[in-house]
């Protein structure tokens, strides 16, 4: 009797997929992944590197239109992105969109200097001559001569406690047109909390939200996130909040894009006023009430 070919190697071979050609983006250099150590050696992805990756795209997705929307007016574009660590978001955002846009600019700020030595390191030798590196806090870095007057776009990825603050301040000192946030824990307001609670309690019953320290914490950093949104307002800027969806695994996945729309919120500063004053922040005046 003849034999039949089992189904499956009767079945039409499936055309061969390149996994890691379904997870890339094109352009995507795939030695910058080695490099960064998403991609292994011999250019496998792992469960957690795939995370990553994945995460980066994410937040690159948000960020592209503003690159373009900037990139639509005029033919230079400056981002700064603080606390930049190992610098993966500006090196894929190099090497993704600026590449092959001659006046593109991206400064990666960042306090260790063994990681700003890396990036410096890691763009020559990926010949990305239009990324700069500056060992600097980004509270240093409103001021350094080594930064242009006006910069287009800031991003501040999970920059440590209030250094999103002062990368707002860095922001609105160079008249950034898109500011993208994703913040850290921020342990200064709930400090300022904890601190007046005997009087909070005399004068407001909201005041029963910080009366545990780990409500204090929590409401502490939920409250920095909306007095950054109002401030934000108060200079002219539209403001959306969303969750980074993606970054489950994280606490912090709240996402804040401003752009400037020379249409200041009319109420945005006073209601920051009376929010300070209601919880006995007012100490905090100069922090979200400040001209940079
Ligand atoms: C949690 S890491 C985030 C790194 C990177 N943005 C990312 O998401 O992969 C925070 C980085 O901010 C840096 N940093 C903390 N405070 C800073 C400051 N005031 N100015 C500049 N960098 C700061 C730290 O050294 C660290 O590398």
């Amino acid at each position: 009797m003849k034999r039949v070919a089992p189904l499956a190697s009767r079945a039409p071979k499936a055309a061969y997929t390149d996994p890691l050609a379904e997870v890339l983006r094109p352009g995507q250099s795939v030695e910058l992944l080695k490099e960064l150590h998403i991609l292994t050696r011999d250019g496998k992805l792992n469960q957690d590197s795939r995370r990553k990756l994945k995460q980066v795209y994410h937040l690159c997705n948000f960020i592209e239109p503003l690159l373009e929307d900037v990139l639509g007016r005029q033919d230079t574009l400056t981002l700064a992105d603080h606390g930049a660590g190992k610098s993966y978001l500006g090196f894929i955002l190099y090497d993704l969109f600026l590449k092959a846009r001659p006046g593109a600019h991206i400064y990666g700020i960042e306090t260790r200097d063994d990681l700003v030595e890396k990036s410096r390191e890691l763009a020559a030798r990926l010949g990305f001559e239009r990324m700069s590196f500056l060992n600097a806090t980004v509270a240093e870095s409103i001021t350094t001569e080594s930064l242009p007057p006006r910069i287009d776009i800031v991003t501040a990825l999970h920059a440590c406690n209030t250094a999103t603050d002062d990368a707002i301040q860095f922001a609105l000192a160079k008249q950034a047109r898109h500011i993208v946030l994703v913040p850290c824990c921020q342990a200064e307001v709930a400090a300022v909390l904890r601190k007046h609670k005997n009087e909070s309690f005399g004068k407001t019953p909201l005041s029963e939200i910080w009366r545990h320290p780990i409500h204090t914490r929590e409401f502490g950093s939920q409250l920095t996130n909306v007095l950054r949104c109002l401030q934000l307002e108060s200079h002219g800027y539209t403001v959306t909040v969303t969750e980074l969806v993606g970054w489950e695994h994280s606490l912090k996945n709240e996402l804040i894009i401003a752009t400037r729309a020379n249409a200041p919120r009319r109420n945005a500063r006073e209601r920051l006023q009376q929010i300070l004053i209601e919880l006995n922040l007012q100490e905090l005046e100069a922090r979200f009430l400040g001209t940079p």
